[in-house]
């Protein structure tokens, strides 16, 4: 990898992965440069918060929730699907600080994660070849020449949605919705009737007491913000580079460059290569950054990728993601925990136990076993246990909805039952009694 000079083009001189086909060349250079001059979608000084409260997780005083879709959709874009997915995400939030006693830093796959990286650039069905779906970030899933023809107005289209859906979350997330009074109204009815949902009721009732018991000592609950809002950060996988590269913004305070179309951006696993473009374009902007690590990471490998993300060596700059697979995290991980630990790199260690957990069943669902899940995070933290590090978060695809598309969970979901609300786009998400029983799973083992 280089240490010259960077600057937001530098990664067109490196060979970039998963780049779609644009069908003509000027018309996407005219949509970058039109975006090149639209406003930040988030501040630098944003991600310069996010980057210190990453920073606690990476001396073990803080835990990473990374959640939300595997993919955004242009079409299920609506007020009542993002308060949803909030209020899931808020509610785990609450089991984990309650149950861990540890402060939770909360970050949406969310307002960005439009784009997808596929493993094979092209689909077949029945003797028809026809463009992959890349994410409504670069075409449409129907599977006509029209629809997965690379379309570059879909880059603006992304933007403004990206915009809307930030707008509201900072509304709901600084304007009383995500007050610790409303702890009770986050559980929705199809969660609140589960096991977990009871669970969380009386988690939320020793809030209500808690707090009723500060105000009778005579704390000013009312000016406590750390009580009334919460710190929501965005993120999704920096994966186009034109699109990323057209919000890149110097910082009139510091000087220096942040992709502003996000707080924090990751590399996924297909794109992590040392010399490829997506490490180029991620090292020289100032946000914090994750990276995927999958089964064929080697320790040279990782310490590589620290090494060329994040020379400094800046604590909550470098997140690693870590997605093994449950057979694999125990024995793969400690050798890798290891090497970084050794180099000296602050990172972050968060559990994707989702990408390497995923097949395909004999109706044709890709799908999840919710208890390999489990399984993998159960790996995850022995591991650490085992090196002494610290098991830092988890990075996980849900929704707020009621949907059927990972198996098994307290409703014991079949393989039967995953077409009666099978609704992603890519991969298959936890549903909201899913998620919210995963929070209390996860809570136990950072407890232990
Ligand atoms: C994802 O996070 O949706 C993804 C594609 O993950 P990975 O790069 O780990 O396969
Ligand atoms: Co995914």
């Amino acid at each position: 990898m280089s240490t010259s000079t960077w600057g937001p083009s530098t990664w067109r001189d490196r060979p970039a992965e998963q780049q779609p086909s644009w069908p003509d060349e000027a018309a996407l250079d005219q949509v970058l440069k039109q975006m090149s001059s639209l406003p930040p979608l988030v501040f630098a000084g944003e991600a310069r918060h996010l980057t210190r409260q990453l920073a606690d997780v990476s001396r073990g005083e803080a835990f990473l929730l990374q959640a939300g879709d595997c993919a955004e959709s242009f079409e299920s874009f609506e007020a009542d699907t993002i308060r949803d997915k909030l209020k899931i995400i808020l509610q785990m939030a609450v089991v984990l600080t309650y149950s861990s006693g540890v402060p939770v830093v909360k970050v949406g796959r969310i307002a960005g994660q439009f784009a997808k990286p596929r493993s094979k650039p092209l689909e077949q069905v029945d003797g028809v070849e026809l463009p992959a779906f890349r994410g409504h970030l670069v075409n449409d899933v129907a599977f006509t020449p029209a629809a997965r023809t690379p379309d570059p107005e879909r880059l603006l289209r992304a933007y403004h949605q990206s915009a809307s859906t930030l707008n509201l979350l900072r509304a709901f997330t600084k304007g009383g919705f995500a007050d610790l009074g409303q702890v009770h109204q986050w559980n929705q009815d199809f969660v609140a009737s589960s096991t977990e949902g009871r669970q969380y009721e009386r988690v939320a009732a020793e809030i209500d007491r808690a707090l009723r018991f500060m105000r009778a000592c005579g704390f000013a609950t009312d000016t406590q913000p750390g009580l009334h809002e919460v710190d929501f950060f965005t993120s999704h996988e920096a994966l186009i580079l034109g699109y990323e590269e057209a919000l890149t913004r110097r910082d009139s305070l510091t000087g220096d460059w942040y992709d502003c179309s996000a707080h924090m951006l990751w590399i996924g696993e297909r794109t992590r290569q040392p010399d490829g473009a997506h490490v180029e374009f991620l090292r020289g902007v100032e946000n914090p950054i994750g990276c995927k690590v999958g089964p064929t990471a080697t320790p040279d490998e990782v310490v590589a990728l620290c090494d060329a993300l994040n020379p400094d060596r800046t604590p909550g700059r470098l997140t690693l993601i870590s997605r093994m697979g449950a057979d694999n995290v125990e024995a793969l991980l400690p050798p890798l925990l290891r090497a970084v630990r050794e180099a000296d790199h602050p990172v972050v260690w968060a559990c994707d136990p989702m990408h390497g957990n995923t097949f395909t069943t004999d109706g044709g669902h890709k799908t999840r076993r919710f208890d390999d899940i489990l399984a993998e995070l159960t790996g995850f933290f022995a591991a650490h246990r085992q090196v002494g590090t610290w098991p830092g978060g988890v990075h996980v695809e849900l929704t707020g909805d009621d949907v059927t598309e990972c198996l098994g969970g307290t409703d014991d979901i079949s393989a039967a039952d995953l077409g009666s609300r099978y609704e992603t786009m890519c991969d298959p998400r936890l549903n909201g009694r899913q998620s919210l029983d995963l929070a209390f799973q996860v809570a136990d083992l950072l407890r232990n």
